[in-house]
């Protein structure tokens, strides 16, 4: 019997923590458990915590070995400079008209984090500062289920074949003209198996996922069309409302995630912190 009590979030992806005060160091088998959660429904959430950025260091190391942030020096914004460097500062308070953090504005189209990377990271946790009254949501699919539920056809696709991943630092949907020149590059397979489960999970997004290797350029574009209109329908989803101190880890192996659009007069402030991966896709 487990004695973490939680609440799912959606049918498939996500689960509630409840009675977990993340500035506490954590018994073993009450962060096992907690993986294990994770593992199964892609992302939990920990609701009401009041977290100095050193607890929120504290807390991630709980689950894994703390990446440094991968942004290079010259596209790390000002404020990120003042922080804990194993924080990244992702908000849209600017100064002197520049943004102080990273992804300041707007809607993000689906993706995995740091696929575009040959040893993508393990999760990314996120803890809620300054939220805006409405807008900014970030929604989750759980690709777990989603491969499970692909057409045949498709599977047939992508089954054994390898994809390429890119993205170019600051863009927020495919061929943005605000990204940034430096662009990061990774192959990786198109179905991805879990380590910690052995299920087999789609690993293509519409943001950084380039191209199915061996498919023609015409079959590519039908292909991963196809897989993107089937991994973000609603019944896969998890839509976040944030409250001010959320703390939500989500599985960068087997879900995606997206931001919705929030207003520009608004302030929303996150600190973010990222786990490492612990094997190269397979
Ligand atoms: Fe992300």
């Amino acid at each position: 019997m487990g004695q973490v009590a939680y609440t799912k979030l959606s049918q498939h992806t996500g689960v509630e923590i409840h009675g977990v005060d993340l500035r506490k160091p954590m018994d073993p088998d009450v962060v096992r458990e907690i993986y294990g959660l994770f593992v199964e429904n892609c992302v939990v959430l920990f609701r009401d915590q009041d977290l100095t950025q050193d607890d929120l260091v504290r807390a991630t190391a709980n689950f894994g070995e703390l990446a440094e942030p991968a942004r290079p020096t010259e596209f790390r914004p000002a404020g990120m400079q003042r922080m804990n460097p194993k924080i990244m500062l992702i908000t849209n308070i600017r100064e002197d008209g520049k943004p102080i953090g990273a992804l300041p504005d707007g809607e993000m189209w689906f993706h995995h984090d740091t696929i575009h990377r040959p040893l993508p990271t393990k999760a990314t946790l996120l803890y809620s500062v300054e939220v805006p009254t409405y807008g900014g949501e970030t929604v989750f699919s759980n690709l777990f289920a989603a491969y499970d539920e692909l057409p045949a056809d498709l599977k047939a696709k992508i089954d054994g074949r390898m994809a390429r991943n890119a993205f170019s630092f600051n863009s927020t949907y495919k061929d943005d003209p605000n990204a940034v020149a430096a662009r990061n590059e990774a192959v990786h397979p198109a179905v991805r198996t879990h380590e910690d489960n052995g299920r087999k999970a789609i690993y293509l997004d519409r943001l950084m996922s380039q191209e199915v290797i061996g498919l023609s350029k015409e079959e590519n574009e039908e292909v991963l069309n196809r897989i993107f209109d089937h991994i973000e329908q609603p019944k896969y989803l998890y839509e976040h409302k944030w409250r001010k101190g959320d703390a939500l880890m989500w599985d960068n192996r087997s879900s995606i995630h997206a931001r919705k659009d929030f207003p520009a007069d608004q302030i929303r402030l996150m600190w973010r912190t990222v786990i490492n991966g612990t094997q190269k896709p397979v």
